[in-house]
Protein backbone atom coordinates (compact mmCIF):
# COMPACT_ATOMS: atom_id res chain seq x y z
CA UNK A 1 0.00 0.00 0.00
CA UNK A 2 1.63 3.53 -1.06
CA UNK A 3 1.50 6.49 0.95
CA UNK A 4 -1.81 7.44 2.76
CA UNK A 5 -3.24 10.98 4.34
CA UNK A 6 -5.03 10.43 7.49
CA UNK A 7 -6.80 14.15 8.24
CA UNK A 8 -7.59 14.16 12.08
CA UNK A 9 -5.38 10.82 12.31
CA UNK A 10 -4.35 11.89 16.29
CA UNK A 11 -8.50 11.67 16.92
CA UNK A 12 -10.37 8.34 18.25
CA UNK A 13 -10.92 6.56 14.74
CA UNK A 14 -8.24 8.13 12.97
CA UNK A 15 -5.64 6.85 15.69
CA UNK A 16 -7.07 3.83 15.51
CA UNK A 17 -6.82 3.46 11.86
CA UNK A 18 -3.01 4.60 11.79
CA UNK A 19 -2.33 1.86 13.92
CA UNK A 20 -4.03 -0.94 11.99
CA UNK A 21 -2.65 1.04 8.44
CA UNK A 22 0.69 0.80 9.82
CA UNK A 23 0.59 -2.96 10.95
CA UNK A 24 0.20 -3.61 7.30
CA UNK A 25 3.05 -1.62 6.29
CA UNK A 26 1.38 1.07 4.64
CA UNK A 27 3.28 4.66 4.91
CA UNK A 28 0.78 6.74 6.57
CA UNK A 29 1.55 10.80 7.03
CA UNK A 30 -1.55 12.29 9.56
CA UNK A 31 -2.55 15.78 9.91
CA UNK A 32 -4.31 17.00 13.00
CA UNK A 33 -5.52 20.49 13.96
CA UNK A 34 -5.37 19.09 17.79
CA UNK A 35 -9.08 20.38 17.95
CA UNK A 36 -9.94 17.54 19.95
CA UNK A 37 -7.05 15.45 20.77
CA UNK A 38 -3.26 16.09 22.15
CA UNK A 39 0.13 15.68 20.27
CA UNK A 40 1.26 12.60 22.83
CA UNK A 41 -1.29 10.50 20.47
CA UNK A 42 1.82 10.15 18.30
CA UNK A 43 4.03 9.17 20.63
CA UNK A 44 1.61 6.16 21.47
CA UNK A 45 0.82 4.80 17.89
CA UNK A 46 4.58 4.49 18.02
CA UNK A 47 4.91 2.61 21.07
CA UNK A 48 1.88 0.38 19.82
CA UNK A 49 3.48 -0.13 16.45
CA UNK A 50 6.88 0.20 17.09
CA UNK A 51 6.88 3.10 14.07
CA UNK A 52 6.84 6.56 13.83
CA UNK A 53 4.56 8.61 12.96
CA UNK A 54 4.81 11.24 9.95
CA UNK A 55 2.98 14.47 11.55
CA UNK A 56 1.71 18.01 10.16
CA UNK A 57 -0.04 20.05 12.48
CA UNK A 58 -2.17 21.63 10.14
CA UNK A 59 -6.00 22.34 9.56
CA UNK A 60 -7.98 20.96 6.29
CA UNK A 61 -9.48 24.15 5.64
CA UNK A 62 -6.29 25.79 5.39
CA UNK A 63 -5.69 25.13 2.35
CA UNK A 64 -2.70 26.65 1.82
CA UNK A 65 -1.04 24.77 4.69
CA UNK A 66 -2.88 21.57 3.22
CA UNK A 67 -1.33 22.02 -0.07
CA UNK A 68 2.18 21.97 1.37
CA UNK A 69 1.79 19.03 2.58
CA UNK A 70 0.42 17.33 -0.40
CA UNK A 71 3.36 19.26 -2.05
CA UNK A 72 5.85 17.62 0.37
CA UNK A 73 4.71 14.26 0.59
CA UNK A 74 3.63 11.97 -2.38
CA UNK A 75 -0.34 10.98 -1.44
CA UNK A 76 -1.68 8.09 -3.13
CA UNK A 77 -4.42 8.15 -0.93
CA UNK A 78 -6.61 9.90 2.13
CA UNK A 79 -8.88 9.12 4.70
CA UNK A 80 -10.77 12.23 5.95
CA UNK A 81 -11.89 11.91 9.55
CA UNK A 82 -11.14 15.71 10.48
CA UNK A 83 -14.29 17.29 11.45
CA UNK A 84 -16.69 18.04 14.18
CA UNK A 85 -18.63 14.85 15.06
CA UNK A 86 -20.70 16.08 18.77
CA UNK A 87 -24.76 15.87 17.78
CA UNK A 88 -25.74 18.03 20.57
CA UNK A 89 -23.05 20.34 19.99
CA UNK A 90 -24.16 20.77 16.20
CA UNK A 91 -27.38 21.96 17.38
CA UNK A 92 -25.77 25.12 19.60
CA UNK A 93 -23.19 25.92 17.07
CA UNK A 94 -25.07 24.50 13.60
CA UNK A 95 -22.83 27.32 10.94
CA UNK A 96 -19.65 26.17 13.36
CA UNK A 97 -20.56 22.71 11.90
CA UNK A 98 -21.14 23.77 8.38
CA UNK A 99 -17.97 25.91 8.29
CA UNK A 100 -15.51 23.49 9.54
CA UNK A 101 -17.29 20.00 8.36
CA UNK A 102 -17.96 21.23 4.53
CA UNK A 103 -15.20 23.72 4.38
CA UNK A 104 -12.47 21.06 5.38
CA UNK A 105 -13.72 18.37 2.90
CA UNK A 106 -13.81 21.22 0.00
CA UNK A 107 -10.27 22.57 0.95
CA UNK A 108 -9.36 18.62 0.71
CA UNK A 109 -11.36 18.07 -3.15
CA UNK A 110 -8.80 21.35 -3.69
CA UNK A 111 -5.76 19.26 -3.43
CA UNK A 112 -7.26 15.75 -4.02
CA UNK A 113 -8.05 17.40 -7.44
CA UNK A 114 -4.59 18.85 -8.46
CA UNK A 115 -2.56 16.46 -6.92
CA UNK A 116 -4.74 13.80 -8.56
CA UNK A 117 -4.69 11.64 -5.54
CA UNK A 118 -6.23 8.05 -6.48
CA UNK A 119 -8.39 7.30 -3.64
CA UNK A 120 -10.37 9.28 -0.44
CA UNK A 121 -12.52 7.44 2.16
CA UNK A 122 -14.91 9.99 3.34
CA UNK A 123 -16.14 9.35 7.36
CA UNK A 124 -19.87 9.45 6.82
CA UNK A 125 -22.54 8.42 9.54
CA UNK A 126 -25.60 6.51 10.07
CA UNK A 127 -27.12 9.62 11.27
CA UNK A 128 -27.69 10.22 7.04
CA UNK A 129 -30.61 7.18 7.58
CA UNK A 130 -32.88 10.10 9.76
CA UNK A 131 -35.41 9.33 11.81
CA UNK A 132 -36.27 5.84 10.51
CA UNK A 133 -37.99 2.75 11.94
CA UNK A 134 -35.89 0.22 9.50
CA UNK A 135 -33.57 -1.68 10.38
CA UNK A 136 -31.41 -3.51 9.37
CA UNK A 137 -31.08 -0.39 7.57
CA UNK A 138 -29.21 -0.91 4.00
CA UNK A 139 -26.86 1.37 1.68
CA UNK A 140 -30.23 1.62 -0.15
CA UNK A 141 -32.50 3.39 2.30
CA UNK A 142 -33.16 6.70 1.14
CA UNK A 143 -30.98 9.91 2.29
CA UNK A 144 -34.33 12.06 3.44
CA UNK A 145 -33.91 14.20 6.01
CA UNK A 146 -31.00 14.89 8.96
CA UNK A 147 -31.61 15.24 12.39
CA UNK A 148 -28.82 17.31 13.12
CA UNK A 149 -26.69 20.37 11.55
CA UNK A 150 -23.99 17.49 12.02
CA UNK A 151 -25.90 14.47 9.92
CA UNK A 152 -26.42 17.71 7.55
CA UNK A 153 -22.84 18.00 7.09
CA UNK A 154 -22.72 14.32 7.03
CA UNK A 155 -25.51 14.01 3.61
CA UNK A 156 -23.98 17.40 1.85
CA UNK A 157 -20.34 16.16 2.10
CA UNK A 158 -21.89 12.45 0.58
CA UNK A 159 -23.37 14.58 -2.17
CA UNK A 160 -20.65 16.75 -2.76
CA UNK A 161 -18.31 13.72 -3.48
CA UNK A 162 -20.43 11.84 -5.56
CA UNK A 163 -20.59 15.13 -7.73
CA UNK A 164 -16.84 15.44 -7.74
CA UNK A 165 -16.61 11.59 -9.08
CA UNK A 166 -18.47 12.82 -12.26
CA UNK A 167 -15.44 14.74 -12.72
CA UNK A 168 -12.53 13.71 -11.24
CA UNK A 169 -10.89 10.38 -12.04
CA UNK A 170 -10.35 10.06 -7.93
CA UNK A 171 -12.11 7.46 -6.65
CA UNK A 172 -14.20 7.26 -3.57
CA UNK A 173 -15.66 5.36 -0.71
CA UNK A 174 -18.27 6.58 1.82
CA UNK A 175 -17.81 4.90 5.59
CA UNK A 176 -21.23 5.27 7.53
CA UNK A 177 -20.11 4.82 10.96
CA UNK A 178 -23.10 3.00 13.50
CA UNK A 179 -21.51 3.96 16.87
CA UNK A 180 -17.94 3.42 17.35
CA UNK A 181 -17.02 2.03 20.82
CA UNK A 182 -14.10 0.80 22.98
CA UNK A 183 -10.65 1.42 22.98
CA UNK A 184 -7.08 -0.36 21.45
CA UNK A 185 -6.24 -3.65 23.75
CA UNK A 186 -3.17 -1.68 24.62
CA UNK A 187 -5.24 0.81 26.66
CA UNK A 188 -2.56 3.25 24.80
CA UNK A 189 -5.32 5.40 22.41
CA UNK A 190 -8.88 5.32 23.35
CA UNK A 191 -11.70 8.08 22.86
CA UNK A 192 -10.90 11.82 24.45
CA UNK A 193 -14.18 13.25 25.42
CA UNK A 194 -13.60 17.22 26.61
CA UNK A 195 -16.34 18.41 29.12
CA UNK A 196 -19.44 16.27 29.92
CA UNK A 197 -19.92 13.09 27.33
CA UNK A 198 -22.61 13.22 25.80
CA UNK A 199 -21.94 9.59 23.94
CA UNK A 200 -23.21 6.30 26.21
CA UNK A 201 -19.99 4.83 26.75
CA UNK A 202 -17.57 7.80 28.15
CA UNK A 203 -20.69 9.17 30.33
CA UNK A 204 -20.85 5.22 31.57
CA UNK A 205 -16.98 4.79 32.10
CA UNK A 206 -16.83 8.54 33.46
CA UNK A 207 -19.39 7.22 36.09
CA UNK A 208 -17.92 3.60 37.03
CA UNK A 209 -14.86 6.02 37.49
CA UNK A 210 -16.80 8.44 40.35
CA UNK A 211 -16.09 11.49 37.64
CA UNK A 212 -20.06 11.60 37.04
CA UNK A 213 -22.38 10.49 39.95
CA UNK A 214 -25.11 9.29 37.86
CA UNK A 215 -25.85 8.30 34.46
CA UNK A 216 -29.46 8.46 33.28
CA UNK A 217 -30.66 6.27 30.66
CA UNK A 218 -32.67 8.07 28.26
CA UNK A 219 -36.07 6.73 27.89
CA UNK A 220 -37.55 3.62 28.97
CA UNK A 221 -40.76 3.84 27.22
CA UNK A 222 -40.01 3.28 23.35
CA UNK A 223 -41.38 0.36 21.69
CA UNK A 224 -38.60 -1.72 22.00
CA UNK A 225 -37.95 -4.92 23.98
CA UNK A 226 -36.98 -3.83 27.31
CA UNK A 227 -38.08 -0.04 26.73
CA UNK A 228 -34.72 1.49 26.06
CA UNK A 229 -33.01 2.52 22.25
CA UNK A 230 -31.75 -0.01 20.07
CA UNK A 231 -28.06 0.95 18.39
CA UNK A 232 -24.84 -0.54 16.82
CA UNK A 233 -22.03 -0.59 18.74
CA UNK A 234 -19.33 -1.58 16.70
CA UNK A 235 -15.45 -1.74 18.28
CA UNK A 236 -13.08 1.17 16.97
CA UNK A 237 -10.20 -1.55 16.03
CA UNK A 238 -12.74 -3.40 13.76
CA UNK A 239 -14.12 0.03 12.12
CA UNK A 240 -10.31 0.87 11.56
CA UNK A 241 -9.47 -2.00 10.22
CA UNK A 242 -12.39 -1.79 7.56
CA UNK A 243 -10.50 1.55 6.64
CA UNK A 244 -7.37 -0.29 5.53
CA UNK A 245 -10.30 -2.69 3.24
CA UNK A 246 -11.76 0.28 2.14
CA UNK A 247 -8.44 1.89 0.71
CA UNK A 248 -7.67 -1.20 -1.07
CA UNK A 249 -11.16 -1.35 -2.12
CA UNK A 250 -11.02 2.31 -3.75
CA UNK A 251 -7.85 1.74 -5.71
CA UNK A 252 -8.63 -1.52 -7.29
CA UNK A 253 -12.35 -1.16 -7.79
CA UNK A 254 -13.94 0.39 -11.35
CA UNK A 255 -17.02 2.15 -9.55
CA UNK A 256 -15.96 5.44 -9.01
CA UNK A 257 -17.97 6.15 -5.34
CA UNK A 258 -19.59 3.09 -3.35
CA UNK A 259 -21.05 3.20 0.19
CA UNK A 260 -20.63 0.67 3.05
CA UNK A 261 -22.71 -0.01 6.26
CA UNK A 262 -19.99 -0.29 9.32
CA UNK A 263 -21.54 -2.01 12.03
CA UNK A 264 -21.61 -5.43 13.83
CA UNK A 265 -25.54 -6.46 12.27
CA UNK A 266 -26.97 -6.76 15.60
CA UNK A 267 -28.88 -4.29 17.50
CA UNK A 268 -28.43 -3.88 21.65
CA UNK A 269 -30.15 -1.60 23.61
CA UNK A 270 -29.03 0.59 25.61
CA UNK A 271 -29.99 -1.14 29.22
CA UNK A 272 -28.30 -4.49 27.58
CA UNK A 273 -25.48 -2.62 27.31
CA UNK A 274 -25.08 -0.77 30.82
CA UNK A 275 -25.85 -4.39 32.08
CA UNK A 276 -22.99 -5.72 30.37
CA UNK A 277 -20.55 -3.00 31.05
CA UNK A 278 -21.59 -4.11 34.81
CA UNK A 279 -21.02 -7.87 34.38
CA UNK A 280 -17.88 -8.00 32.61
CA UNK A 281 -15.82 -5.55 34.33
CA UNK A 282 -17.63 -6.71 37.78
CA UNK A 283 -19.06 -3.73 38.79
CA UNK A 284 -22.14 -1.68 40.05
CA UNK A 285 -22.96 1.54 38.35
CA UNK A 286 -25.03 3.99 39.14
CA UNK A 287 -27.73 4.21 36.72
CA UNK A 288 -31.28 5.64 36.69
CA UNK A 289 -34.42 5.83 33.93
CA UNK A 290 -35.40 9.68 32.48
CA UNK A 291 -37.26 11.44 30.27
CA UNK A 292 -36.50 10.10 26.54
CA UNK A 293 -33.46 12.63 24.67
CA UNK A 294 -34.67 15.15 22.11
CA UNK A 295 -33.61 13.73 18.50
CA UNK A 296 -33.12 10.07 19.00
CA UNK A 297 -33.87 7.52 17.36
CA UNK A 298 -35.64 4.66 18.58
CA UNK A 299 -33.81 2.23 17.55
CA UNK A 300 -31.05 1.63 14.44
CA UNK A 301 -28.74 -1.29 13.41
CA UNK A 302 -27.17 -2.21 10.37
CA UNK A 303 -27.05 -4.36 7.34
CA UNK A 304 -23.44 -4.99 6.86
CA UNK A 305 -23.84 -7.64 4.66
CA UNK A 306 -22.43 -5.47 1.40
CA UNK A 307 -19.20 -4.72 3.67
CA UNK A 308 -18.84 -8.30 3.97
CA UNK A 309 -19.69 -9.12 0.56
CA UNK A 310 -17.79 -6.94 -1.27
CA UNK A 311 -14.79 -5.26 1.09
CA UNK A 312 -14.41 -8.75 2.81
CA UNK A 313 -14.95 -6.93 5.96
CA UNK A 314 -16.48 -7.98 9.00
CA UNK A 315 -16.30 -7.64 12.55
CA UNK A 316 -14.54 -9.76 14.95
CA UNK A 317 -14.89 -7.99 18.70
CA UNK A 318 -17.78 -9.10 20.78
CA UNK A 319 -19.86 -6.32 23.04
CA UNK A 320 -17.76 -8.03 26.18
CA UNK A 321 -14.84 -6.82 24.72
CA UNK A 322 -16.11 -3.71 23.71
CA UNK A 323 -16.56 -2.55 27.18
CA UNK A 324 -13.61 -4.16 28.81
CA UNK A 325 -11.28 -1.97 26.64
CA UNK A 326 -13.38 1.34 27.57
CA UNK A 327 -13.40 0.30 31.27
CA UNK A 328 -9.59 -0.53 30.54
CA UNK A 329 -8.67 2.72 28.64
CA UNK A 330 -10.85 5.07 31.21
CA UNK A 331 -8.84 3.72 34.17
CA UNK A 332 -5.54 5.14 32.55
CA UNK A 333 -6.92 8.30 31.84
N1 LIG B 1 -27.69 7.58 26.11
C1 LIG B 1 -28.17 7.55 27.39
N2 LIG B 1 -27.54 8.30 28.32
C2 LIG B 1 -26.44 9.06 28.05
C3 LIG B 1 -25.95 9.08 26.71
C4 LIG B 1 -26.61 8.34 25.77
O1 LIG B 1 -29.15 6.87 27.68
O2 LIG B 1 -25.93 9.73 28.94
C5 LIG B 1 -28.34 6.76 25.07
C6 LIG B 1 -28.95 7.60 23.96
O3 LIG B 1 -30.22 8.06 24.30
C7 LIG B 1 -28.93 6.60 22.82
C8 LIG B 1 -27.74 5.70 23.11
O4 LIG B 1 -27.40 5.93 24.47
O5 LIG B 1 -30.08 5.83 22.87
C9 LIG B 1 -26.52 6.05 22.27
O6 LIG B 1 -26.28 7.44 22.39
P1 LIG B 1 -24.93 8.12 21.89
O7 LIG B 1 -25.03 9.58 22.18
O8 LIG B 1 -23.75 7.38 22.43
O9 LIG B 1 -24.93 7.83 20.34
P2 LIG B 1 -26.04 8.21 19.24
O10 LIG B 1 -26.64 6.92 18.81
O11 LIG B 1 -26.96 9.27 19.67
O12 LIG B 1 -25.09 8.90 18.19
C10 LIG B 1 -24.26 8.13 17.44
C11 LIG B 1 -22.98 8.89 17.08
C12 LIG B 1 -23.27 10.03 16.15
C13 LIG B 1 -24.14 9.59 15.02
C14 LIG B 1 -25.38 8.90 15.53
C15 LIG B 1 -26.25 8.40 14.45
O13 LIG B 1 -22.37 9.39 18.25
O14 LIG B 1 -22.06 10.51 15.65
O15 LIG B 1 -24.98 7.79 16.30
O16 LIG B 1 -27.39 7.79 14.96
F1 LIG B 1 -24.52 10.64 14.28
Amino acid sequence: MSKILVTGGLGYIGSHTVVELQNVNAEVVVVDNLANTTLDVAGRIQKITGKPVTFYQVDVCDTPALEEVFEKEDISGVIHFAAYKAVGESVEKPVAYYQNNVSGLISLLHCVKKYKTKSLVFSSSCTVYGDTKESPITENHPIVEAISPYGTTKILGEEILTDFTKFCDTKVVCLRYFNPVGAHKSALIGELPLGVPSNLIPYVTQTAAGIREQLTIFGNDYDTPDGTNIRDFIHVVDLAKAHVKAVDYATSNPISLDVFNLGTGVGQSVKEVVETFERVNDLKLNYTYGPRRQGDVEQIWADASKAKNVLGWETEIELDEMMRSAWAWQQTL
